[in-house]
Order: C-alpha cells, then sequence, then structure tokens
C-alpha cells in the first residue's frame, strides 16, 4: 500500500472542527499593514468586561472542558488594565524597534575631560538602573493578566524589550570611552522604588508610566544639552521615541479609568499626590536635590566642574520642564481638576508658568 492510498483509507475524526471560534473571518489591510487593529473583527474584536480565562486560551477560540487552569490570573477586569489604543502604541513599538549595536554611531565618541567622562558615566549608571526596573515590573504584570486582554499585555511586552534595549545603550555608553560604571547611584530611591510594591496595575502604572518614565522622557528630550557627540545625542533621541509609547501606555489607560470607573479617581489622585511630594521636593530645596546624580547632570550641562553654577542653573529649567509636562499628562489624562481645585500644590503652577 503506498502512501497515497494510506490517506485514502484513513478514518478521520474531524472533531477538532467543533473547537474553533467564529469562522469565514476575512482581515483585509490597511493602510499600515495587516495590524492588531484590523483583526478587531466579529467575536474576536468583544474585550470582556471580566473574563474567567484561566486557561491561556487565545480571545476568540473555542473553550475546551480539560483546558488546564495554568494561569492564575489577577488582572481579569478590564478596567484594571485597559486602554483604547493599545493596538496602535503596539505596532508603533514594533515597527520602531532599533539596535543600539549599530543604530547608534559609537565611532563618533572621542575622548572627553576626565570630569565630563565621570560625569556621563555616573549618568549613565543611574540611568542603567533606572531601565532596569523599567522592565522589571511592567514584566511581572505580564503573566498576571489575562489572554483576553492581550493588547495592553503586548504593548507591556514591547515595553520590555525597549527597556532592555535602554539598558544595554547606556551599559555600553559607560564602557565605551574609557570610563566604566560608577558606585551604584540610588536613585531609584523614593518614587522608583514604590513602583516595585505597587499591588495594584493602575497603582504601578502612574508610578512608572506618569511619574517615573514621564520624568525620565523629560530628560531624554533635553538630551541635546547633554550630549558630546552624534552617538549619545542619537542614543537620547532613540530613548526618548520609545519612552513616549510608555508614558502615552499610562495616559491612556488612567483616562480609561477617569473614563469607565470614576469611583476610583480618589485612589487616582492619592497616588499623584506621592508624585507631586517627590516633584517638589527637588524644586523647593535644591540643596536637598544636590545628590552626586544632579552634580554629575549640572556637570555634563555646564561643560566640566568650572561651569557647575551654569550648568545646575540648566538642570533647574529640567526639572522646570518636567513639572510643566507632567501636568500636561495629568491633564490629558482626565485628572487636570488637581489643579482647579486646590487639591495640588499651586507651587506647581508657579514652577510651570517659570
Ligand atoms: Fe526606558
Ligand atoms: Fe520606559
Amino acid at each position: 500500500m503506498n502512501a497515497a492510498e494510506s490517506v485514502e483509507t484513513f478514518d478521520l475524526d474531524l472533531g477538532w472542527l467543533d473547537q474553533m471560534g467564529e469562522w469565514g473571518t476575512r482581515a483585509e489591510p490597511g493602510k499600515q499593514g495587516l495590524t492588531l487593529a484590523d483583526i478587531q473583527l466579529g467575536s474576536y474584536g468583544d474585550v470582556p468586561a471580566h473574563s474567567d480565562n484561566l486557561t491561556g486560551r487565545p480571545r476568540g477560540a473555542g473553550k475546551r472542558a480539560d483546558g488546564f487552569r495554568v494561569g492564575g490570573y489577577e488582572v481579569r477586569d478590564k478596567q484594571d488594565i485597559w486602554l483604547d489604543n493599545a493596538a496602535m502604541i503596539y505596532e508603533e513599538a514594533v515597527n520602531r524597534q532599533w539596535s543600539s549595536a549599530t543604530d547608534v554611531p559609537w565611532e563618533t565618541i572621542r575622548p572627553l575631560p576626565d570630569d565630563v567622562e565621570q560625569a556621563q558615566c555616573e549618568l549613565a549608571t543611574l540611568l542603567t538602573e533606572v531601565e532596569f526596573v523599567a522592565g522589571d515590573v511592567p514584566a511581572r504584570w505580564v503573566a498576571a493578566t489575562t489572554p483576553d486582554y492581550f493588547e495592553p499585555r503586548m504593548t507591556l511586552l514591547a515595553q520590555i524589550m525597549d527597556e532592555s534595549r535602554h539598558m544595554d545603550v547606556f551599559r555600553k555608553r559607560a564602557l565605551a570611552n574609557g570610563g566604566g560604571l560608577l558606585q551604584r547611584t540610588g536613585g531609584t530611591a523614593g518614587v522608583v522604588g514604590s513602583i516595585d510594591m505597587s499591588r495594584d496595575f493602575t497603582e504601578m502604572s502612574s508610578r512608572l508610566h506618569i511619574s517615573g518614565e514621564g520624568a525620565v522622557l523629560s530628560i531624554f528630550r533635553m538630551g541635546e544639552l547633554m550630549a558630546y557627540n552624534e552617538a549619545e545625542k542619537i542614543a537620547y533621541r532613540l530613548c526618548a521615541q520609545d519612552e513616549a509609547r510608555h508614558v502615552a501606555f499610562g495616559v491612556m489607560h488612567l483616562r480609561y479609568i477617569a473614563d469607565t470607573a470614576p469611583e476610583r479617581k480618589e485612589e487616582i489622585h492619592c497616588y499623584l499626590d506621592e508624585s507631586e511630594r517627590a516633584l517638589l521636593a527637588g524644586q523647593q530645596n535644591p540643596a536637598a536635590q544636590q545628590t552626586p546624580v544632579s552634580e554629575a547632570l549640572a556637570i555634563l550641562l555646564g561643560g566640566g566642574k568650572d561651569q557647575f553654577d551654569d550648568g545646575y542653573r540648566k538642570l533647574l529649567a529640567i526639572r522646570r520642564r518636567q513639572v510643566k509636562e507632567y501636568m500636561q499628562r495629568v491633564k490629558s489624562a482626565g485628572f487636570g481638576e488637581r489643579f482647579e481645585n486646590g487639591r495640588a500644590n499651586p507651587e506647581l503652577k508657579t514652577y510651570a508658568q517659570l
């Protein structure tokens, strides 16, 4: 008996056809290609308000009675993690991946005066620490989220890849020009440390995406002022591009909460109170903020130890920019009332107007 005959006589069960989801679906590519948004068709696009999917079943696939409960997902309520444009942020993240090995012109780095190189290495040490937290913490939430909410889940996965690259680009910078890593800066204490202790996704997101990454984004955007060569400029620019997506995730998630779960607003305002205390501590008492990192930043911005004062003035301008951008973000997220009803410290407004 040859192979063809054996197929013909084989008795097919075809029981698996009963297990499929909605049939006849024909997704078509749009201007951006075939995106996640283009496949939100029929029941595949229905995102349940609550998910009982504990088996890792893909959204829209048929259930099976013998499916193991592989995931004790904590995040099974849509409002706990959802944002309306996660699919778009995800596609953009995939499109804009870059390589720190080949997209950064490392050959443009030239020897720098010792004080400037040391300051650059201090900043690179801090950023390597911060980027570790920014990847490590969202990673814990991926496996804690039901597969029914795969859009935010996959966007977080893309963020983790981005943060991995940020960690490596600053590590590479520290080792590229005669310096190296310095002592761990401890710059991850305070708000950054509390990100790690968040027990709720929204709590984590408001601390990580809105406060922590928002502040880092303002630094990256001012990267031109701290860069001494094309390699540093481009590294800051590429990181800023990624960071803007991470911040957008947080803003859009808070906006979703503001729109769909107003009963949680007071809780969110408490997280923002905490962020603002940290933001203002630096503004009101610059001496208290004269940390190793702020010294390094001022040396970089001024152009050396001798121009520390000038550099410090520029650093204060960056901090004001952080406040201003933070306020814009909070307003855009739907929590701007805190700047009108006296809840936010009025000094924030003063700094934002400077
Ligand atoms: Fe980052
Ligand atoms: Fe980030």
